[in-house]
C-alpha cells in the first residue's frame, strides 16, 4: 500500500472572445495562410478587459472542484502556474485565494512557463506522497493577449498565443493495485538555464541595470514583450519532448505500446506532428487542442485533459503521458494511470 495522488476532477475556462487568424492579418502584417501553414492554429481566445489571470483561474478552479465533488474549504494547498501574473507581487495564487475565500492554506505561484503544469503537478504529488496535504488544487492560467507586442515587430510570437485556464483537483489515496487504480505514477522535472534567453521577457527587471525598474525608453524598446528564437526553440522542443515521453515510460517499466494517450505542450501543431513522426505515434494517440485555442503556455495540458474528459476520449484505466517543454528551458513529464 502506498500513498499516491489521484486526479479526481478537471475544469477549464476559455474567455468568450474568439480571435480568428483573419482578425490578426492587418494589425500584425500576417496572413491566415502563414499562420495555418507554420503553426496549424486556426483561432484563439482573448480575455475581456475586465478579466485578469486570477479571474480565469477562478472559473477553471470552480469547474474542477465541481467535477471532483470537493468543497473549496477541503482544499489544503493551492498551486497556481502562470507566466502572465495579475501583478508583479504578490503571486497570483494569493489573489485567487482571496477570490475563492479560502484563507490560511498555502497559496504558491509556480513560475516555470510552459513547464508550469508539470512542475506544479510534481510539487503537489510530493506533498501528497509525504502525507503533508490531502486535497490539492493545481490551476494554470494565462492571459497573454495583454502582454504581447501586437504590432508587426512581435508577429512571430503574437500569432501563437491564446488566453485560458485549466485546473485539476488531486486527492491522496492508498494505492494497493497500481495497475488498475487511478494515480500519478511518476513525475520528473528538468531545467537548463543556459538557454534562458532563447525565449524570455527581459523587462521590467533588475538585470536591465537601468536607473529605474521601468523607463519610457525601455517601453519604447519593447523590453516588456516576450522574445523568442523560434527555430531554436522549435527543434529543442521536438527533441526534448520526444525524450521526455520515452523517459516517462521506460523509467516505469512501460513501453510505447502501453500508452493510451499523450498530452504534449502545444505551441505549434508542427511540433507534436514532428514528435509523432519521430516516435511513430499514430495521430489518435496525441490529444491536440492547439488548432482551436493556440498556445496557452502552462494551461495547455490541463485544458487538454479537461477537453479529453468532456469529449469522452480520456477514460478511467487509461495510461497517459503528459509532457511539456518551454522557456527556461524547463521541461518534464507526468505519467498517470487515469
Ligand atoms: O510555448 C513555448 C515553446 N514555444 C515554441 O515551441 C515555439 C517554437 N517556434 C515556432 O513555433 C516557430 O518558430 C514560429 C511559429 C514561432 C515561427 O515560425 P518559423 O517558421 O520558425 O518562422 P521564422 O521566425 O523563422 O520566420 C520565417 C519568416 C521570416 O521572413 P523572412 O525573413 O524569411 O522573409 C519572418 O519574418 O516568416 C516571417 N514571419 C511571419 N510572416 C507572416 C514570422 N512570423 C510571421 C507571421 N506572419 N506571423
Amino acid at each position: 500500500m502506498a500513498l499516491r495522488s489521484q486526479i479526481i476532477g478537471t475544469g477549464s475556462y476559455l474567455p468568450s472572445r474568439v480571435v480568428m487568424n483573419k482578425d490578426l492579418e492587418e494589425v500584425l502584417d500576417t496572413s491566415d495562410e502563414w499562420i495555418q501553414q507554420r503553426t496549424g492554429i486556426l483561432k484563439r481566445y482573448w480575455a475581456a478587459q475586465d478579466e485578469s489571470t486570477s479571474d480565469l483561474a477562478l472559473k477553471a478552479s470552480e469547474k474542477a472542484l465541481e467535477s471532483a465533488g470537493v468543497d473549496k474549504k477541503e482544499i489544503d494547498l493551492l498551486l497556481l502556474a502562470t507566466v502572465t501574473p495579475d501583478h508583479e507581487f504578490p503571486g497570483s495564487a494569493c489573489f485567487l485565494q482571496a477570490k475563492m475565500d479560502i484563507p490560511g492554506i498555502p497559496a504558491i505561484d509556480v513560475r516555470q512557463q510552459c513547464g508550469g503544469f508539470i512542475y506544479a503537478l510534481s510539487m503537489a504529488d510530493q506533498y501528497i506522497r509525504t502525507g503533508t496535504y490531502k486535497n490539492v488544487l493545481v490551476v494554470c492560467s494565462e492571459l497573454h493577449s495583454r502582454c504581447l507586442d501586437l504590432t508587426p515587430r512581435g508577429r512571430n510570437l503574437s500569432v501563437i498565443f491564446g488566453d485560458g485556464a485549466g485546473a485539476i483537483v488531486l486527492r491522496a489515496a492508498d494505492i494497493t493495485d497500481p495497475e488498475n487504480q487511478p494515480h500519478v505514477i511518476s513525475t520528473k522535472i528538468h531545467s537548463d538555464g543556459s538557454q534562458a534567453k532563447e525565449l524570455w521577457c527581459p523587462g521590467p527587471g533588475t538585470a536591465l541595470k537601468r536607473k529605474e525598474r521601468v523607463t519610457m525608453e525601455m517601453l519604447e524598446e519593447g523590453v516588456q514583450y516576450p522574445q523568442m528564437n523560434g527555430r531554436a526553440v522549435f527543434s529543442r522542443a521536438v527533441r526534448t519532448m520526444s525524450e521526455s515521453l520515452l523517459e516517462s515510460l521506460t523509467s516505469n517499466g512501460k513501453e510505447l505500446k502501453d500508452l493510451n494517450l499523450a498530452f504534449f505542450h502545444q505551441a505549434n501543431k508542427r511540433i507534436s506532428e514532428a514528435i509523432g513522426k519521430t516516435m511513430s505515434l499514430s495521430d489518435d494517440l496525441i490529444h491536440s487542442t492547439v488548432e482551436d485555442i493556440g498556445n496557452t503556455t502552462s494551461a495547455t495540458i490541463p485544458i487538454g485533459l479537461d477537453d479529453a474528459v468532456r469529449k469522452g476520449k480520456l477514460k478511467k484505466g487509461m495510461l497517459i503521458s503528459n509532457v511539456a517543454f518551454g522557456s527556461g528551458f524547463t521541461w518534464g513529464h507526468a505519467l498517470i494511470r487515469w
